[in-house]
C-alpha cells in the first residue's frame, strides 16, 4: 500500500510567533493522524519548528534549496545548512520558484539530484499552465518536465520521492481541478513512472495541490491514484488544515 501523505506550504506566510503558534496548534490539536503529515514553513523558522516537532508525528520539510553545496551564493541556503537543522525533506520545482525565481530544468536536476545524495525527502511538484490545459497539452507537459530532470537521473532513490501535481491555473485561484481531471492526470503521471522505473513505481505517492480546501479534499483524496495533498492557503488556518487531514 502506498503512503498517504498531507504537506501544507506555508510559503511567504507567518512571522515567528504566528508560525510557532500555528503548529503549536495543530500539535495541541491531539488528533491521530490518518496519513503523515508534514510542514513547510519559512528558512528562519525551521531549526525552532524543527524542534518543537521532534518526537511528534510532524515532519518539517523546506520550501526550496541551493543547487550548490556552499560558497559565494549570497542569500542561498544549503543542503547541509537544512539538514543540521533537522529539516526532513523539501519542496522542489514549486511553480512559483519556476515561474518568479526563473528556476530551470538544469538548476532543478541539480536540486534533486542533491537531496537524493543526502537522503532528503523531496516534494517535486510539476503542472500545466492554463494556457497548456487550454490546449489540451497538459500530459505532454508533465511528461516533458519529468523527462528534462527526475527521469534524467540515473540513480534517484525513489523511496524518498513524492510527486506533487499542482496545476498552476489552481494555485491559489480558488479553483481547484475536478477530481476527474486530477484522476485523469495521476493516472498518467503513474504510467510515465511505471514506463520509467517499472513495478517500484506503484509505491511512489503522487498528491495534488491547487486550492485545496475542507470541502474538496475529501472527494479529490478519493480518486483511486491521489495519495494525499500539498496545502498552500488552507494550511495556515490549523483548523482548515486539520480538517484537510481528517478528510483522508
Ligand atoms: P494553494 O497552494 O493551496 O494556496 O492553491 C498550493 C501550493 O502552491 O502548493
Amino acid at each position: 500500500m502506498r503512503r498517504k501523505i498531507v504537506a501544507g506550504n506555508w510559503k511567504m506566510n507567518k512571522d515567528k510567533n504566528a508560525s510557532i503558534g500555528l503548529v503549536q496548534e495543530i500539535l495541541q490539536s491531539n488528533k491521530l493522524f490518518g496519513c503523515e503529515v508534514y510542514i513547510s514553513p519559512a528558512f528562519p523558522f525551521l531549526n525552532e519548528i524543527s524542534n518543537i516537532c521532534e518526537s511528534t508525528p510532524i515532519k518539517v520539510i523546506a520550501q526550496n534549496v541551493s543547487e550548490k553545496d556552499e560558497g559565494a551564493y549570497t542569500g542561498e541556503v544549503s543542503l547541509d545548512m537544512l539538514k543540521s537543522v533537522g529539516v526532513d525533506g523539501v519542496i522542489i520545482g514549486h511553480s512559483e520558484r519556476r515561474k518568479i525565481y526563473g528556476e530551470n530544468d538544469e538548476v532543478l536536476r541539480m536540486k534533486l539530484d542533491n537531496c537524493s545524495k543526502n537522503d532528503l525527502e523531496v516534494f517535486f511538484c510539476i503542472g500545466e499552465t492554463l494556457e497548456m490545459r487550454e490546449k489540451g497539452k497538459q500530459n505532454e507537459v508533465i511528461e516533458n518536465q519529468l523527462n528534462s530532470t527526475l527521469f534524467d537521473l540515473t540513480d534517484f532513490k525513489l523511496d524518498n520521492l513524492v510527486i506533487a501535481y499542482e496545476p498552476v491555473w489552481a494555485i491559489g485561484t480558488g479553483k481547484n481541478a475536478s477530481s476527474e481531471q486530477v484522476q485523469e492526470i495521476h493516472q498518467h503521471i503513474r504510467a510515465l513512472l511505471n514506463l520509467r522505473y517499472g513495478k517500484i513505481s506503484e509505491s511512489i505517492p503522487i498528491v495534488y495541490g491547487g486550492s485545496l480546501k475542507p470541502n474538496n479534499s475529501k472527494d479529490i483524496f478519493s480518486c483511486p491514484d491521489v495519495d494525499g495533498g500539498l496545502v498552500g492557503g488552507a494550511s495556515l488556518n490549523s483548523q482548515a488544515f486539520l480538517d484537510i487531514i481528517s478528510s483522508i
